[in-house]
């Protein structure tokens, strides 16, 4: 299983479970994270949501492969149907980081409430190194967290940075040692499901309620440019100079 859900004690973690391929998430893989956030909606004896990744890697971004076999999909893929139930999820989200965290494997944090991260962690959004451009409402909530040179920087260059960087922009609450991270994470989880539900949820939703419809906005305008780009050349040649493990060359396209 490349996605680990298990329910205890009011808390439900998704864990992702592909250590081999760096945690780089699959279309099956996004589909099992939608399902499970769902059910958690439904499901009153979850009270708090846990998402980490496995030893010293959270997560590797969109898997490439996916990319260039599958690309697109349409608004009901499970990549989409994943955005949309962690964006509007209504019960409280805790993230624990404890390695890289590439592409999505960081825009997903901008929609979790509390952001734990490993000292040792890395951040990166290589969208424009890889002919892409931003998803997840990156390029509306991370200007939001970091200030617009904040997130240019990041969203333009797509160059990694490390765990202080990430604390500092706005979007991890707390830095821990690597080994520490999973534990302090699903102790703020357990504090949050023996909180009242009723309180934890109107609480979210004062605080969310007012961005809702320009986060589910700015996900549907990225994705109509985003789909494009996954089939033009520059995309191509991105993902194929990572298989082959080299530079991609741009300068053959205008
Ligand atoms: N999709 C598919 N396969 C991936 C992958 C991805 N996103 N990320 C890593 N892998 C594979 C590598 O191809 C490699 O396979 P191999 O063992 O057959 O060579 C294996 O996972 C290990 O990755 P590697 O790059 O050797 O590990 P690392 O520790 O040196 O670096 C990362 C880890 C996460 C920093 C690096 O793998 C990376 O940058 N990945 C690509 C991220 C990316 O561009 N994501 C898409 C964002 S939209």
């Amino acid at each position: 299983m490349d996605i680990l859900v298990e329910r205890a004690d009011g808390v439900m973690t998704i864990a992702f479970n592909r250590p081999d391929r760096k945690n780089a998430i699959t279309a099956a893989m996004y589909q099992t994270m939608a399902d499970a956030l769902v059910e958690a909606h439904s499901d009153a004896s979850v009270r708090a949501i846990l998402i980490r990744g496995s030893v010293g890697i959270f997560s590797a971004g969109n898997d490439l492969e996916d990319f260039m076999k599958s690309p697109g999909g349409g608004e009901n893929a499970p990549v989409f149907q994943f955005l949309r139930a962690i964006s509007s999820a209504e019960k409280p989200l805790v993230a624990s980081v404890a390695g890289p965290a590439v592409g999505v494997g960081t825009t997903l944090l901008l929609h979790c409430d509390l952001v734990y991260a490993a000292e040792s962690a890395t951040f990166s959004l290589p969208f424009t190194q890889l002919g892409l451009c931003p998803e997840a409402a990156s390029s509306l909530l991370l200007q939001r967290v970091a200030g617009y040179q904040g997130a240019a920087e990041k969203l333009l260059l797509g160059e990694a940075f490390d765990a202080k960087e990430a604390q500092r922009m706005g979007f991890v609450n707390r830095l821990l040692p690597a080994a520490e991270v999973d534990a302090f994470a699903m102790a703020q989880a357990l504090k949050l499901a023996a909180l009242p539900a009723s309180s934890l949820r109107v609480t979210k939703a004062l605080m969310k309620r007012a961005a809702q419809h320009e986060i589910q906005t700015q996900i549907s305008e990225e994705a109509v440019h985003f789909g494009k780009m996954l089939l033009a050349p520059e995309a191509r040649e991105a993902f194929k100079a990572f298989f082959e493990k080299r530079k991609p060359d741009f300068r053959q396209f205008d």
